[in-house]
């Protein structure tokens, strides 16, 4: 029979790995908690309007990277490439607004976009994801980026760096895009890359951050947000370094940080490690105050971010799983039903450990306990069943006894280590 194929860039995520997602996922409600963050989990499939409106119909995202399919009805579906959308959508359809005032609340989970996969980029990725809805001062973004850095910490990933930009607002982002359009068609038709040549017209943001060198060169004289944008924008970042200045983080500020989603207004940011190759972001975010009204809902504020958890899972320190305190095996088919409730009782007051399914001889059995890697092997042979007794073994130094079934139970608990919850 032909083998069944995985998907190209969908990953199974085998252990130990799983354990970095896992400690990533416990450390985010941790940290998250502490901020009054709460988790909302939304669907993976939305209308694929959902995404277009929100993300930006000339975005990559849209126009090349979603998976989206009819259904039988002929409405278009989504697999989501991001969680803002959905989390919006979720807020407007429950009301919360009205219900809370201010919402926090981060998601958790798979993401999807038909990008080239490589080192750090997959079709299908996790996010962990914040959003924070309802308040439009910069201490909301400030307390954004604060949570994520503590998160990180929480996490033992350190030596990123945050980029910081301002995208302006309703009011003055049109002066500039129409300041950076004319700036680019002066440029010349064959100037940019093909891409940068369709945003030039469509999106001119986005031949900032186009990472072709030709594109990049030719707009280092491109104008300046920072010198465009209004009063109040100015006054808001102003107020978002002022507040990380305050908590001594460093940031670099950065013109060309115009993000690939249409949404945001004001701050912008990025955390980028020089560690895991081209695919530089492990989190990014911003404000994006006209989204819930462009989605159909109250004009109400938002700011969040979301971190790749793949890229994340690149910098952390890989930790060993903990060893098995017990591997318990039987000799014979009498002794079988006698292993099997020791280990669901040990396992029952909390002792890690694996059964051997089956009788065999010592020699195989005593292979498998060294491969499972715990620190004793508990024996019921024939002899033991008779007599309602266990062989202990002690697997580094070849020792053993046989002691009684209660005996067992209080050896171990005597011996457990409070801190892991192991035996001598
Ligand atoms: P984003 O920058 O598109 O923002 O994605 C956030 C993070 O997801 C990136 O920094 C990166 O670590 C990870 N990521 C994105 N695409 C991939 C991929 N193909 N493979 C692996 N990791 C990937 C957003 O998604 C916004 N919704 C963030 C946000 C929340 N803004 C406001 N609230």
């Amino acid at each position: 029979m032909s083998r069944v194929m995985r998907i190209k860039g969908f990953a199974d995520i085998f252990p130990p790995d799983g354990a970095l997602f896992t400690a990533m996922e416990a450390a985010a409600r941790l940290v998250f908690a502490r901020f009054g963050f709460a988790e909302l989990r939304t669907p993976l499939l939305e209308f694929t309007e959902l995404f277009a409106r929100s993300i930006g119909a000339e975005t990559d995202v849209v126009q090349k990277e979603m998976y989206a399919f009819g259904d039988s009805k002929g409405r278009s579906l989504a697999l989501r490439p991001e969680a803002t959308a959905g989390v919006v959508r979720a807020y407007i359809d429950a009301g919360l607004n009205a219900k809370e005032g201010l919402s926090r609340l981060f998601t958790l989970g798979p993401m999807f976009r038909h990008e080239r996969p490589q080192l750090g980029r997959m079709r299908q990725f996790h996010q962990i994801n914040c959003e924070c809805l309802g308040s439009g001062s910069p201490v909301a973004d400030a307390e954004m980026i604060v949570m994520l850095l503590q998160f990180l910490r929480e996490i033992d990933v350190s030596g990123l760096t945050l980029k910081l930009n301002s995208l302006g607002c309703a009011d003055c982002r049109p002066r500039y895009r129409a300041a950076l359009g004319d700036f680019l068609a002066g440029l010349g038709a064959d100037a940019l890359c093909p891409d940068c040549a369709r945003r030039a017209v469509a999106n001119p943001l986005r031949v900032l951050d186009c990472k072709v060198p030709g594109c990049r060169d030719l707009t280092v004289n491109a104008p300046k947000f920072a010198d465009i944008q209004c009063s109040a924008c100015k006054t808001h970042f102003a107020g978002v370094l002022d507040l990380l200045q305050a908590r001594r983080i460093d940031y670099e500020l950065d013109h060309r940080l115009v993000r690939g989603l249409d949404y945001y207004c004001r701050t912008t940011f990025e955390l980028v490690s020089g560690a895991i190759g081209a695919q530089s972001a492990v989190a990014g975010g911003g404000r994006y105050d006209g989204l819930v009204k462009c989605l159909g809902g109250p004009d109400v504020p938002g700011v969040g971010f979301a971190c790749g958890m793949e890229r994340l899972a690149l910098l952390m320190g890989k930790t060993d799983p903990p060893l098995p305190d017990f591997f318990v095996v039987s000799t014979c088919a009498d002794a079988q039903k006698q292993a099997f409730s020791l280990a669901q009782e040990l396992r029952d007051a909390n002792f890690r450990g694996v059964l051997a399914f089956s009788p065999a001889g010592m020699k195989s059995l005593m292979r498998q306990a060294h491969k499972s890697g715990a620190r004793r092997c508990l024996i019921i042979g024939q002899d033991e069943a008779e007599a309602s007794a266990v062989t202990i073994k002690n697997m580094a130094d070849g020792s053993q006894t046989t002691v009684s079934m209660s005996e067992v139970f209080s050896l171990f608990l005597h011996k457990r280590e409070s801190e892991h919850g192991t035996i001598n």
